[in-house]
């Protein structure tokens, strides 16, 4: 999984096998060749149309790349604002904290914010003190690399916790070198629409094909699609549909994405905004938007079968959609609950107090009411290399993200647990 094929290590291997050694050193030049025309082809792009307010990052807050100790996991808005001082540098963070740091980095619609922090207290976090880790909780229990919680399989460009082999937090080389290509081959050149929802349509189609414990359930089959518009709407310098731009510097450098010229392969390094000056959309994006642009112009592309009932038929609209994500409440198991029902209940009048307050409800939704489940995600779970059934690598690799290196040279069709 980790650093492919060096150029410097060709050399020794070449005393070996001089011939195929040459072969896969043109092939490899060949490649690389290919990647950096595609780069250069996506480079020199401005938004045309900003407000100097929305310049981020603002005074006071400039990058300071990780510690060893600060938490990290696979959501590179929050931790961009935690390395650039908007939320706690260590990733440890609260609800309030993490609403206000979204909407001033971001432009984050406050209800989608809501209903994001609402999900992460819930199933990766601590309801009594609302926080969670950005990565992995105290004893790699919880934080938001706990899979199958908001944490999903057909991400952008991390690869799924079962092919990966646990590895859901660090983001891909060949997953984002695909993101390049298909961006290059675009038609405005750019991390716009039409390429997310090709990206999507790819990974999307080899997760079916090869994962197993690919399972689409609702709150995070959710997140899924809408992290694709997500690449657009918030990493775009400037606002994207009103003059800004989703071009390869601001997004490389959000995600944390460094090519090495030499390999061709994507180093992921600390998330920062570019260097070269970047500003934040100007209007909020929030829940409705997101739900609407996620299923009308990314998810199209591949309909992956998920338990959304409404899906195929006239009825399915922002509404459903969000009762979808209003009910998922029931069927999530909160990270400290055995299955306590009283409990459980408890934790849900918690979690429908915040989606009231921003306007998500069953009155006013009209979602009809449903009963608390027992966790349904995995059927045959305890399965050897099912969630319940690991292999050790797998636990072993829900640590914090470890930066400066190169994750996934190749597509893993079978997990990668070397
Ligand atoms: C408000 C609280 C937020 C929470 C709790 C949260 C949590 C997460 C989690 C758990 C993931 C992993 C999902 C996956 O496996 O694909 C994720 C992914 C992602 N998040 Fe966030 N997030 C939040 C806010 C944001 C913001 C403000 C942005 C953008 C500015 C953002 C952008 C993304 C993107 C693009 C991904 C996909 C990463 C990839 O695979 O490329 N998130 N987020």
């Amino acid at each position: 999984m980790r650093s492919g094929l060096s150029l410097l290590t060709l050399p020794a291997l070449a005393l070996a096998f001089p011939g195929a050694v040459r072969d896969e050193k043109r092939q490899l030049l060949g490649t690389v060749g290919n990647l950096l025309n595609d780069v250069s082809g996506l480079l020199g792009s401005v938004a045309s149309s900003i407000d100097p307010d929305n310049f981020r990052p603002e005074s006071g807050y400039d990058f300071q790349a990780p510690g060893p100790n600060d938490s990290r996991g696979p959501c590179p808005g929050l931790n961009l604002l935690a390395n650039h001082g908007y939320l706690p540098r260590n990733g440890y963070v609260n609800f309030g904290q993490v609403v206000e740091a979204t909407a001033r980095g971001f432009n984050m619609g406050a209800d989608l914010a809501t209903v994001l922090c609402v999900f992460a207290v819930l199933t990766d976090g601590d309801i009594e003190t609302e926080s969670w880790y950005l990565g992995a909780g105290p004893q790699n229990v919880g934080g938001l690399v706990r899979h199958s919680t908001i944490e999903v399989d057909i991400s952008p460009n991390r690869e799924d916790y079962f092919l990966g082999c646990g590895d859901n937090h660090h983001l891909s080389s060949r997953i984002f070198t695909q993101n390049v290509q298909f961006a290059a081959q675009s038609a405005d050149k750019d991390f716009g629409y039409d390429t997310m929802a090709r990206h999507y349509g790819a990974n999307s189609r080899f997760s079916q094909q090869y994962n197993p414990w690919l399972y689409y359930f609702p709150f995070p089959s959710i997140v899924s699609v809408v992290a694709f518009n997500f690449y657009p709407e918030y990493f775009s310098n400037g606002t994207y549909g009103s003059g800004g731009v989703a071009n390869y510097e601001s997004i490389s450098s959000i995600v944390g994405a460094q090519l090495n010229k030499e390999t061709g392969q994507y180093e992921y390094v600390p998330e920062r905004w570019p260097e070269q000056g970047w500003y934040r959309r100007s209007t909020p994006y929030g829940a409705v938007e997101a739900l609407t642009d996620g299923f009308t112009r990314i998810y199209p592309s591949n309909l992956v079968p998920m338990p959304i009932a409404q899906l195929g038929t006239p009825n399915l609209n922002v509404s459903t959609i969000l009762c979808d994500i209003y009910q998922g409440l029931n069927s999530v198991t909160p990270l400290e609950l055995g299955g306590e029902t009283t409990d459980i209940e408890a934790q849900i009048t918690w979690a429908l107090g915040k989606l009231v307050a921003v306007g998500i409800s069953d009155t006013i939704l009209g979602c009809p009411k449903d009963v608390t489940n027992n966790n349904i995600l995995y059927p045959n779970s305890t399965t050897a290399g099912g969630p319940l059934g690991p292999d050790p690598v797998v636990v072993s690799r829900a640590g914090n993200n470890v930066y400066n290196k190169v994750y996934f040279t190749a597509a893993p069709t079978t997990p990668q647990c070397s």
